[in-house]
């Protein structure tokens, strides 16, 4: 089963209730080069600041680096002011839905904009982070190194993305990587795709990628 995360909306609630994608685009970017646990007491108190994309748009700098404070990187910080002002005055308070369009925007590049995509909008999206290149590079045992490998691994991932629940499909990838496929001591035991996995059939998992 998948982690419960506090951005996610579990069946059988997501019957009825959509993602939001402003919760899912202020998860993302806060997770980016932050881990889970961190995240989680920042991401309550910017929304109890400001529900809405609208609300964190008229939000001054000062304000935002300020909760912003202990996550890091503050042009991320930065750039997320930025990027809801973008939303708020020019898309009408309404996130993009593509990829393309969404990359456009400040703090957004490939991983991010893929992954907003699948999940706030379904979108058939391939989304690759850190997580999804381990996993994948041990389920075809790519021997190549990053960087180099990532054309292949981004091309690997894309075959198996299903047209439905790409969203679930991308998070139950990173779920398998942060506490699964562990880059140190591998739970191959534990883990659902053993039986295909090409590292683990040669023993030697924990030597990719
Ligand atoms: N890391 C970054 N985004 C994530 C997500 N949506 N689910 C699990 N891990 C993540």
């Amino acid at each position: 089963m998948g982690r419960d995360l506090p951005w996610r909306i579990r069946p059988p609630a997501r019957g009825a209730e959509k993602p939001d994608p402003y919760k899912v685009w202020l998860s993302e970017i806060m997770l980016q080069q932050t881990t889970v646990a961190a995240v989680g007491p920042y991401y309550g108190k910017f929304l109890k600041a400001w529900p809405s994309v609208e609300n964190l748009g008229k939000a001054s700098e000062e304000d935002v680096l300020h909760a912003w404070a202990g996550l890091g990187y503050y042009a991320r910080g930065r750039n997320l002011l930025k990027c809801a002002r973008i939303i708020a005055k020019i898309f009408g308070g309404e996130f993009p839905r593509t990829e393309k369009e969404l990359k456009t925007l400040p703090g957004i590049g490939d991983y991010t904009a893929a992954a907003i995509a699948a999940i706030a909008f379904g979108e058939k999206a391939t989304v690759v982070d850190g997580n999804v290149e381990r996993v994948t590079s041990r389920l075809y045992a790519i021997a190549t190194p990053l960087p180099k490998s990532k054309a292949r691994i981004k091309k690997e991932v894309a075959r198996w993305v299903p047209a439905s629940r790409p969203g679930d499909f991308a998070q139950a990838m990173m779920d398998l990587g942060a506490t699964i496929c562990l880059a140190r001591n591998p739970r191959c035991l534990s883990c659902p795709l053993k039986e295909v996995c090409m590292a683990r059939a040669k023993g030697t998992a924990e030597s990719y990628p």
